[in-house]
């Protein structure tokens, strides 16, 4: 079977002035078609920069120095960028993490789903703003004809959220990057949104890399995880067999400072200084080694 997702020793420098930063160290992962899985890791780890790779939104000053992202068996770094880009929203979707700086604040919301129904599927105005009440709905937005003609600040950041998830789902795409989408919603509004991104996944059958920092969530949504620090890939597996038995220590030190329902807060335990700073002189070693096999 051809994996839905396959990225290899990719690496990703950040070139500010003379000086050049690897944020992604050669990460290798591979999704099969339906499979949902979580990516964790602490903030600055680099999970942002593989979802943005996948979908070739890296930022202005980020290149890709090495590797290949296959999607379905195609190259995408290597294919034409028009190629690319009708791929990107259609058959590719991003769920992003901020529901307010990702909607056009002078737009409508319909008027917003409508312009991707659009741009991909040629549909006309009046189709387009017909799915777009459907696609509504199918997040859980009452009235939807009404939401339609509202604008992202007459709205509730949750269902800014579900008005971005029927965005990311409205073409029906084939692998969907959630980048932390329930990071700036309330504990209420986030099971929400994580049961919906449940269903929509089970009715569209889309792979999903799902971004998150909270392990809760990989724990109850994703079947597979991927540990990833300093832009390097340090486990990864079923999630039931990671959180039972995880094999890095990095991995056990996560896993102790995550706070959890049968646990005292007091037994949480910082990931130690110690490892991280083992961490980023193995990854600065690798920097040289990569260093030296391309000068
Ligand atoms: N636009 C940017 N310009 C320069 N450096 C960036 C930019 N975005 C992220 N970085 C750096 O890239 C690294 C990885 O960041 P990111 O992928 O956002 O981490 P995560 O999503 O895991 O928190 C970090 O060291 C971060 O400081
Ligand atoms: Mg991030």
């Amino acid at each position: 079977m051809t994996a839905a997702l396959s990225v290899q020793g990719l690496q990703v420098a950040i070139v500010t002035g003379a000086t050049s930063t690897n944020v992604l160290r050669g990460v290798n992962i591979a999704l099969q078609p339906g499979e949902v899985r979580g990516l964790v890791g602490e903030s600055g780890a680099g999970k942002s920069m593989l979802g943005r790779a996948v979908l070739g939104l890296l930022p202005a000053n980020a290149t890709i120095t090495a590797g290949t992202i296959l999607f379905e068996g195609r190259d995408l770094v290597a294919m034409p960028e028009p190629e690319r880009r009708r791929l990107l929203g259609r058959r590719i979707a991003l769920i992003p993490q901020d529901p307010m700086t990702s909607l056009n604040p002078v737009k409508c919301v319909g008027a917003q789903i409508a312009i991707v129904l659009r741009h991909h599927l040629a549909l006309s105005r009046r189709e387009a703003l017909q799915r777009a009440a459907e696609l509504l709905a199918e997040v859980a937005i009452r009235e939807p004809r009404r939401v339609l003609d509202l604008y992202p600040h007459e709205i509730s950041g949750g269902m800014r959220q579900r008005v971005l998830i029927a965005m990311a789902f409205a073409c029906d795409p084939s692998l969907v990057i959630a980048d932390e989408p329930t990071t700036a919603l309330d504990v209420t509004v986030q099971r929400q949104v994580l049961q919906l991104v449940e269903r929509l996944r089970q009715r569209h059958g889309a792979t999903i890399l799902f971004v998150t920092h909270d392990l809760g969530v990989v724990a109850k949504l994703c079947r597979t995880m991927t540990v990833l620090h300093a832009g390097r890939v340090l486990e990864e597996g079923e999630t039931a067999n990671v959180l039972a038995k995880p094999r890095h220590p990095y991995t056990r030190a996560l896993l102790a400072a995550t706070p959890r329902a049968d646990r005292p807060a007091e037994a949480l335990r910082p990931v130690p200084a110690a490892l991280i700073d083992g961490l980023w002189a193995e990854a600065y070693r690798l920097d040289r080694l990569s260093a030296m096999a391309t000068s």
